[in-house]
């Protein structure tokens, strides 16, 4: 019989809805306290999952000091992700899960792995779509070689290359088992203040990732009306389509396009991705799983090739990885003048989601 390992959520939003339905349904993990800047987001998410108000905090580095947590959840909005992962890391629990995008900058990524490993915590990244059955039959179908060699990947999304692109780029990742990005070349189109979570991010861009001499990766952020997270992989026998937890693939051998039926149910728009995630960051912590699939240093390597799109624009260059900028490239440019805001106006996309102004992020 497993531990019981008890959870603290910290930001009792949306996406911490999901979280605590991972660990609510996972049988090995219980949320025994919450934390949230806003009081009314404590007593409604207490209300759904079931938390008494005897553990609601206001203050999350309370709600840690107090409650001997060995999971910490971090679903706070972006800018927050590095300080309270390091906060909680100081408190030594089992592991964390932070909510993608894992940082603002690689400074702040190799700040928050650079604290967990010196207290023995295992940092996992939200890029829960690691576990759709269709991402990982994908995966198999390429790393199998099924459509041959991989020789194109094109992705496009939208709500942002740092929101929903972060997946996009993690799917790819994730279907060449994580084969290191040599060089990216980006372009960025940025004339309002436009911000998502409480940062800047783009109005639009695009960027090219080299894996291999004759692999390329594509991604495009807000160039169509197309709001599906996944990719078309061509390989030399044949070509694959993921779309969430779609998947259908042609290769020489098969008549016509195959289907795949994703083997979980899609009860939410993420199905069980987050219940697995859960059992996923038990085995982890129980070393049934030794390279989890969700961890930091591939929530890393996505980060990198982000801020590596940003970088080439900012440079005007193919850029050559290892990035060595730790600063966010696209807070650079806009401050130096590279990328001026020509259509003043600061806004947040996500600002439909503020409750007031316990929220931290709130633009100074
Ligand atoms: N993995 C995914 O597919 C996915 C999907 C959506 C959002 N996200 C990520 O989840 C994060 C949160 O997004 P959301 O949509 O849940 O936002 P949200 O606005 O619904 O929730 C954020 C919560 O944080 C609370 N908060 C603000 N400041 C705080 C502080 N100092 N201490 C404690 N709580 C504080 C707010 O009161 C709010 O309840 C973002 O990083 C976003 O990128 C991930």
């Amino acid at each position: 019989m497993s531990a019981q390992y008890r959870v603290g959520v910290i930001a009792s939003g949306r996406i911490a809805r999901e979280h605590g339905r991972g660990w609510t349904e996972c049988k090995n993990t219980e949320i025994v306290a919450i934390a949230d800047s806003h009081p009314q987001a404590l007593i409604e998410y207490g209300r759904d999952f079931d938390v008494p108000a005897e553990h609601h905090y206001l203050d999350y580095r309370e709600m840690m000091d107090k409650e001997n947590l060995d999971i910490v959840s971090v679903c706070s909005w972006d800018p927050m992700h590095a300080e309270m992962t390091i906060a909680a890391a100081a408190r030594k629990p089992k592991a964390i899960l932070c909510e993608k995008p894992m940082a603002m900058s690689l400074g702040e990524a190799d700040a928050m792995m650079t604290a967990c490993e010196r207290n023995g915590v295992k940092l996992a990244i939200g890029h829960q779509r690691r576990f759709y059955s269709a991402w990982t039959e994908a995966k198999r179908l390429v790393q199998e070689g099924e459509i041959g060699r991989p020789v194109r990947i094109w992705s496009a999304t939208r709500s942002g290359m740092m929101n929903t692109g972060t997946h996009c780029i993690d799917f790819q990742q994730y279907i060449l088992n994580n084969q290191p990005a040599r060089w990216v070349m980006g372009a960025v189109e940025r004339q309002t203040d436009k911000h998502i979570f409480g940062h800047r991010v783009e109005d639009r861009c695009v960027g090219i990732i080299g894996y291999g001499d004759d692999l390329e990766g594509v991604i495009e952020n807000e160039m169509n009306a197309r709001y599906e997270v996944g990719a078309c992989v061509y390989g030399t026998d044949g070509m694959l389509e993921v779309n969430d937890n779609r998947l259908r693939y042609m290769t020489t051998k098969s008549n016509g396009w195959q289907t795949f039926q994703p083997t979980e149910k899609i009860l939410t728009g993420y199905g069980t991705a987050h219940v697995d995630q859960a059992y996923g960051i038990v085995n982890w912590i129980e070393g049934k799983e030794e390279d989890y699939r969700g961890q930091a240093k591939y929530g890393r390597a996505a980060l990198e090739i982000m801020m590596s799109v940003y970088e080439s624009a900012r440079c005007h260059e193919r850029v050559n990885l290892p990035l060595l900028t730790r600063a966010n490239p696209l807070d650079v440019a806009v401050e130096t003048g590279v990328i001026p805001v020509t259509r003043p106006g600061w806004y947040d996309e996500r600002a439909m989601l503020v409750r007031g102004e316990g929220m931290s992020w709130v633009k100074k």
